[in-house]
C-alpha cells in the first residue's frame, strides 16, 4: 500500500518500455525532477532519516545522483563529491569495475574528495542490482569515509541491491518500489 507521497512520486515518474535494451522497463525520473514540487517533496524526504545528524559530505553518482545529491547537500549543508564514469575526472583517482542490468563500466572518485572518517551520504536516483552503489560504496571505503547510508528514490526489489550494500554495513533508505 502506497502513503500519498509515495503516490505523489509514482505519478511523477515515467516509465520507458524496452529503453535502453528490449527487456527493460527505464524509470524516468526526469519527469519528477521537472514537476518543481513533487522535486521538492522527494528531496525533503530524502534527508528526513539524517535530521540532526552531523553530515560531511554527499557523494552522488553520475549522472542523475549529481542532481538529487547537489539538493541534498544544500540541504544538508554538506560538500558534494561527485563519483563519475571512468576518464571524467581531472585529478589523482581511485577506480571500481562494476556490472549493470545492461553492460559493464568503470568509476571513479577523486583520491582527495573524502579525507579518512568524513561522514558520507551515497545518493542516486535508482538502485537496480546494486552494482553501480556497491562500487560507489567501495570507492568510499578505500578512501576511508563513514558511509552514513545510501539513499535512492526508486528500489527495484527483484533485482536485489539493497542487499548487496546492507552486506558492506551500509544502511539504505528508499523512496518507493517498482515490483
Ligand atoms: C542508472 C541509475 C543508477 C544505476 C543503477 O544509471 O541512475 O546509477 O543505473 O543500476 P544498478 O543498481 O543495476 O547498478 P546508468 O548506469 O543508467 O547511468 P547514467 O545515470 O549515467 O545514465
Ligand atoms: N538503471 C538500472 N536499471 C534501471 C531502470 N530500470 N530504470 C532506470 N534506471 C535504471
Amino acid at each position: 500500500m502506497n502513503s500519498p507521497l509515495q503516490q505523489t512520486l509514482l505519478n511523477a515518474i515515467r516509465t520507458i518500455p524496452d529503453y535502453p535494451r528490449p527487456g527493460v522497463q527505464f524509470r524516468d525520473i526526469t519527469t519528477l525532477l521537472g514537476d518543481a514540487r513533487a522535486f521538492r517533496r522527494t528531496v525533503d524526504e530524502m534527508v528526513q532519516p539524517f535530521a540532526g545528524s552531523k553530515v560531511d559530505k554527499i557523494a552522488g553518482i553520475e549522472a542523475r545522483g549529481f542532481i538529487l545529491g547537489g539538493a541534498i547537500a544544500h540541504q544538508t549543508s554538506s560538500g558534494f563529491v561527485p563519483i563519475r564514469k571512468k576518464g571524467k575526472l581531472p585529478h589523482e583517482t581511485v577506480r571500481v569495475a562494476y556490472s549493470l542490468e545492461y553492460g559493464i563500466d568503470e568509476m571513479e572518485m577523486h583520491k582527495d574528495a573524502v579525507k579518512p572518517g568524513e561522514r558520507v551520504i551515497l545518493v542516486d536516483d535508482l538502485i537496480a542490482t546494486g552494482g553501480t552503489a556497491e562500487a560507489a560504496a567501495k570507492l568510499l571505503n578505500q578512501l576511508g569515509a563513514e558511509i552514513v547510508a545510501a539513499c535512492f528514490v526508486i528500489d527495484l526489489p527483484d533485482l536485489g541491491g539493497r542487499r548487496k550494500l546492507e552486506a558492506l554495513g551500509v544502511p539504505v533508505h528508499t523512496l518507493l518500489s517498482f515490483e
